[in-house]
């Protein structure tokens, strides 16, 4: 945006006590990714652009998470947990290189958006030393509060350290500030730490900013953009602020979905045109829709692929590697995993399609298995093109079955079929004529009081 450089911090170093997980706060999820990585993903990017992560002594995890969502990110280790001042400090090292402006986020903020990012840095350009982004809280408990005095922006007073006065004020601190690069540092610099937590506070720099002379501007927003992510509870909530979204983007997109309210998108989600989401689905991460495609009701789908006008379930499981070619089928009660079908392909009923790949217009009978595991080590099953499974077969990998092949109902396959052949592993069935009748006639002369 209109040539100014731009360093965004991430601050994420927090120990995130209060969600009593063993899990680093910022790497829980909604909408099927990280928190970390949405607000990653909402920080400006491009050419004159950089970005920095603060994470907690021992939580590399946190900064490889980092590293995978914006491989140009720089991490620091914010050493003791000192305070939101502090923890700016840790990334020292990157203020020095001196951009224009200077955006801190909080990693716990999942729904921060690009746009609002955008929005913070205007007031700078303007001539403003500081941009706070504010919102008016429903319940203000716990937040920093905007103190505005005569239309300016004169300090942010943390829950502890406000008045009664003050506490009644709804206007509240989201949290994401942005400094003008030639003051920043000074600023930051000067926060101390007498207040009643003794940590360095980052909203001290309202009132510095006033101290020096300089200007500070508040841009406002709503509240559900900004929640931020202590408990549990509100990692609940964000998630449904972030379902409502996605859901809306996707009928906006034209996807057709009669329940919405009932199906679960993430993120990363990507759907074609005229795509149908029937009712109970849950999508995970990683899964793209193509054109036509229809997922019915209550089906399951993880990191898979759905190509064109392919249909899927009701009460299918798609686990990930699953990639279902144009037109396949995948019916009820059938599992797959890291499994190819290409286009055409039926499996419509009873089925575990694991570590395999069936052919172009195969037809895989109801209740077919492959038996993908010895308890040691996985295999691979290959069903080629227009083979046909008879039904409760059971394929014991690794196997090629060849195209055209046949395989009777009800066998164990345990060897390779070549193209076109009919192979059968079953029990053979025996006869004999009047059997059941003379069973019966037996039984009942057993059953009959014996007379005198
Ligand atoms: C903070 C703000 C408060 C604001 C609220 C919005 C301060 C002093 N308070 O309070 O005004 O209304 O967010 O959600 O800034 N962190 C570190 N190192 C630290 C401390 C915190 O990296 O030493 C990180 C945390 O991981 C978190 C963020 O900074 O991502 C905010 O810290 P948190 O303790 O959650 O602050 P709040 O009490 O919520
Ligand atoms: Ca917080």
């Amino acid at each position: 945006m209109n040539g100014r450089s731009c360093l965004t911090i991430v601050l994420a170093a927090g120990e995130g006590t209060r969600m009593r997980s063993s899990l680093p706060k910022v790497l829980h999820s909604v909408g099927g990714q990280t928190l970390l990585s949405h607000v990653l993903a909402a920080a400006p990017g491009g050419p004159g652009t950089l970005l920095a992560v603060v994470v907690g002594p021992g939580h590399e995890a946190v900064a490889d998470e980092a590293k995978r969502v914006r491989p140009d990110v720089m991490a620091f280790v914010q050493g003791q947990r000192l305070g939101t001042a502090h923890a700016v400090l840790a990334a020292k090292e990157a203020i020095i290189r001196g951009a224009d402006d200077l955006l801190i986020a909080f990693g716990d903020t999942p729904l921060i958006s690009a746009d609002t990012f955008t929005r913070m840095r205007a007031p700078l350009q303007a001539g403003a030393s500081l941009a706070v982004l504010g919102f008016h809280a429903r319940n203000p408990t716990g937040y920093g509060r905007l103190i505005v005095t005569d239309g300016r922006l004169t300090a942010i007073r943390e829950e502890a350290d406000a008045s009664d006065d003050e506490r009644r004020v709804t206007l509240c601190n989201a949290g994401v500030m942005a400094f003008d690069g030639k003051t920043a540092l000074q600023i930051i610099e000067k926060i101390g730490n007498t207040n009643s937590k003794g940590e360095y506070y980052l909203t001290d720099a309202v009132g510095i900013v006033g101290e020096l002379g300089l200007t500070a501007a508040v841009i406002e927003t709503s509240e559900n953009e900004v929640r931020g992510i202590n408990t549990k509870a509100q990692l609940a909530e964000a998630e449904q602020v972030m379902q409502t979204r996605l859901r809306e983007a996707a009928l906006e997109a034209g996807v057709t979905m009669v329940a919405p309210e009932t199906v679960f998108l993430s993120a990363d989600t990507s759907f074609g045109k005229d795509v149908t989401i029937e009712p109970y689905v849950v999508i995970g991460q990683g899964v793209t829709i193509a054109d036509g495609a229809a997922i019915h009701a209550f089906s399951h789908l993880v990191q898979a692929s759905i190509g064109r006008n392919a249909s899927v379930g009701p009460y299918a499981r798609l686990r990930p590697g699953t990639s279902l070619g144009e037109g396949a089928r995948i019916g009820n009660f059938v599992e797959t995993k890291a499994a190819v079908l290409e286009a055409g392909a039926k499996v419509n009923h009873l089925t575990y399609i694991g570590d395999a790949c069936v052919g172009a217009n195969a037809n895989i009978g109801a209740g077919t298995i492959t038996c993908n595991y010895d308890g040691f080590n996985k295999h691979r099953t290959e069903i080629g093109e227009g083979a046909f499974v008879g039904s409760n077969s059971s394929l014991v990998a690794p196997l090629k079955i060849g195209a055209g092949a046949y395989v009777g109902s009800g066998s164990v396959i345990t060897k390779n079929v070549p193209d076109n052949a009919l192979a059968v592993g079953r029990g053979q069935q025996s006869l004999r004529e009047g059997w059941a009748k003379r069973f019966r006639e037996m039984k009942l002369l057993a059953k009959k009081p014996k007379s005198g």
